[in-house]
């Protein structure tokens, strides 16, 4: 009887991917983020900010795109996970150079820890503060944000919503790149509970050979809204908060353009910013 070949089994494409590399190709945009705060500081107080801290920075490419935007611009990165950390010291920090690298200070611990340089521009990014569910809990850690702030200091949220955001049998689903070496991106809105305002939601990748990377990221969150930030900016002692929303064209078309606004088109889904400033 011909003997059976112990053939080893070829690793999947989703084996051999990376899931910070496809987190950073889909879901983040450094010189989009960067444009936005110099946009929104400069409104502010007439100046390009110079000092950021990155609140939670996970693999802060952002921190890396500041540094390298002007050589006068420092920044701080502030995460609680060792391993987030660790990659982006290995993948984003290295692409720097040695004098670009020493203006950045990555720090792992509690955003609530308040213990860094006063800042022009504090960043707290893709929804992240959305982990405190209690409203003692959110304006506690404003408080910080504030006191981590210069006088002439901004803090920027990005924010969510829209009636599709809250369907739970709803699946976002992108190409991020084309052909052998592409993927797609599945953001999954899995759970609500209109009770609590309770939410989760993950993130999957596909591949090109039909592999998954199931809940390569899941986020177990609060769903804010934004009179509800707002309120807690001004308990917090913000003097006065904006909220940033991206302007259409006469089809319905993003242009790209963001102003502040207090009234704006009731959209299926949205994103917006929402800027506290001290
Ligand atoms: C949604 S990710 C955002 C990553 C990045 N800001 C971005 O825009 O893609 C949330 C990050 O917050 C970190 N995190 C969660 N709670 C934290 C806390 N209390 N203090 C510091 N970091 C925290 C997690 O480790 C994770 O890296």
């Amino acid at each position: 009887m011909a003997k059976k070949k112990n053939k080893a089994k070829k690793a999947t494409l989703a084996e051999k991917a990376d899931k910070f590399v496809c987190y950073q190709k889909s879901v983040q945009s450094p010189e989009h983020e960067l444009e936005i705060f110099n946009q929104v500081y400069n409104e502010a107080y007439g100046r390009r900010p110079l000092s950021l801290r990155e609140d939670f920075c996970g693999t802060f490419a952002v921190c890396c795109e500041w540094v390298k935007s002007d050589e006068e611009r420092t920044a701080f990165g502030i995460d609680l996970c060792p391993d987030t950390l660790q990659w982006g010291k290995d993948h984003n920090l290295a692409k720097l150079d040695e004098e670009q690298a020493s203006r950045v200070t990555v720090l792992e611990q509690d955003v609530r820890a308040g213990n860094t340089p006063t800042v022009d521009l504090l960043a707290a990014q893709n929804f992240s503060f959305w982990i405190f569910k209690k409203r003692q809990e959110v304006i506690d850690y404003f408080k910080v944000a504030y006191n981590n702030l210069n006088d002439e200091g901004v803090m920027l949220m990005d924010m969510m919503g829209g009636k599709e955001c809250y369907n739970t049998t709803i699946t976002d689903k992108r190409k991020v790149k084309k052909g052998k070496k592409g993927f797609d991106y599945h953001w999954e809105q899995a759970y609500f509970n209109p009770v609590t305002a309770d939410c989760s939601f993950y993130i999957h990748f596909r591949f090109a050979d039909g592999s998954k990377m199931k809940r390569a990221f899941e986020y177990h969150w609060r769903f804010w809204t934004v009179p509800e930030v707002r309120e807690m900016l001004a308990e917090a002692g913000f003097s006065k908060s904006l909220v940033y929303w991206e302007q259409e064209d006469d089809d319905g078309e993003d242009t790209g353009v963001w102003m502040a606004e207090e009234t704006a088109i009731n959209n299926d889904s949205w994103l917006c910013y929402i800027v506290g400033i001290k």
